[in-house]
This record gives C-alpha cells, structure tokens and sequence, in this order.
C-alpha cells in the first residue's frame, strides 16, 4: 500500500483532486468507482478547481457509484443522487447517460443488484474506486461482520453508522436503515483504489489499516491489504491514533 500522510482535511482534498486529475488526464475512457460522504467533498472541489484551470476531456468516462440508500428519491437532498450531482456532475459538465447509482426506489432491491453488477462488467469493470471509510472500519456501506465475498447487495445500516450520518438530516429518525451497497468484492475487483480519511474519528480504523497485520471482517477496510494497488492519503488526525 501506498501511504501518502498530509497535515490536514484540504491537504488531503488537494492531494487526491491532483491524483484523480492525472489518471483521468492519462485514460479518457476510465470507468471511476465514485464515493460520497463528507470527505470526499474536498476532493471533488479541488478536482473541480484543476478541470476549470485545464480542463479535462470527460466525454468518454464513466463512472459507478458505492451506495445508496433504500427508500430516497433521487431528487430528494439526502440521496447520493443529489450528492452527485450537486458536488460533482454538474460541475464537471458530465452527463447523466454517462453515470450510475443503485435505484434506491427500485421495487425489487435484489433484482437492482443484479443489474448494477450487470452494468459494471459490461462496461469493463471499474478502473479506479475512490472510497472514504466509516468510524466503524466500512467501506461502501459494508458494515463490520459483511462477507468478503459479497457482489452488490441490500444492506441493513449498523445503529453506528445511521448515528454518524444523522449529521445530514433533519433529525436521526429520518436517517434510511437500509441501503444498496457494491460488495466487498466488487470493491476489490478494481484494478486501483484510493481511499481517503480525515480527522481523529477515523483513526481507528486506519489503525487496523495500516498498523496491524490482521485481515478482519470486524473491520472491512482490512480487506485493502490484499489488493495489489492501493493509495491511501491520510491526514494526521486519523493516521495518528494516539
Ligand atoms: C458513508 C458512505 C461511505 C463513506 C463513509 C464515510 O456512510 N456510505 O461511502 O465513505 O460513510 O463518510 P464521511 O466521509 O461523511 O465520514
């Protein structure tokens, strides 16, 4: 694993708007495995900042979101649906034909499954996944104790997870309980992964990452340590767990 260590949550965002910049800059025809959530908020607008400086040629990328969740409608301000749009697609001038969200409306969740794991091998797989990680060590919305084997999947959110994400709702009673998730082994299907982590609340989990030799369902993100190529960029409040 390639560690990259920053001071703080915009050097992160910087350093991993720079990464992205070039391996789209490098292949125009990349498929991204996009993440949501508060860090990766930096990263898509620094991103932004470097393709209105120079910009990049997206008409042929797409790109395959983690998660969302079951029961919001796209339009609704918690969906990733809008989280995607407002913070990246439009932005980046990226047409709607040319991404892909699990259908959190969809009437049969597991038939939704199917298809969105239909769409990425149809499509070539996943070049590069950018994933955040949850206090709990998930990635995507992979709770702790999530097969390593699993493909694309209905998820029922951990009581931890529904608490951290209350921050974005009106009130934690709105906070969905479910949630469409790529697999773990989806996840790990892409050819590179870059995982990006601010802030003490995390440090735990980058602890297990990176400090211990375990691979552990407790806390998915171990998984990483069996992919071939990872970069993790890291700010000091989550790398140092003391
Ligand atoms: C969320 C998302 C993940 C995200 C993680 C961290 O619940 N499902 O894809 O990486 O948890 O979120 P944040 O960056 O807001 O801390």
């Amino acid at each position: 694993m390639n560690t990259i260590v920053v001071k703080n949550y915009d050097e992160m965002a910087k350093k991993g708007a720079e990464i992205l910049y070039q391996d789209i800059s490098s292949n125009p025809k990349i498929t991204l495995g996009l993440a949501t959530g508060g860090t990766q908020i930096g990263v898509y607008t620094h991103l932004r900042k470097l393709h209105e400086n120079t910009p990049l040629d997206l008409k042929d990328i797409t790109t395959f979101n983690l998660d969302e969740y079951i029961g919001l409608a796209p339009e609704s301000d918690n969906s990733y649906h809008f989280y995607m749009n407002k913070y990246f697609f439009q932005p980046m001038g990226i047409s709607k034909k040319q991404t892909y969200l699990p259908n959190g409306l969809a009437e049969d969740i597991a038939e939704e499954c199917k298809r969105y794991e239909k769409l990425i091998v149809e499509h070539g797989g996943i070049d590069i996944q950018v994933l955040g990680v949850g206090s709990n060590g998930h990635i995507g919305f992979n709770e702790p104790k999530t097969s390593f084997h699993c493909r694309t999947h209905e998820v029922n959110l951990a009581e931890s997870t529904i608490q951290a994400n209350a921050r974005y709702f009106d009130s934690i009673e709105d906070v969905p309980k479910k949630a469409i998730s790529m697999g773990i082994e989806t996840i790990m299907e892409a050819k590179k992964i870059i995982l990006f982590a601010s802030g003490s609340k995390k440090a735990k989990a980058i602890y297990q990452l990176l400090r211990t030799d375990e691979i552990d369902a407790d806390w998915p993100v171990t998984i990483l340590k069996t992919h071939p190529n990872v970069t993790i960029v890291v700010d000091e409040a989550a790398y140092n767990s003391d």
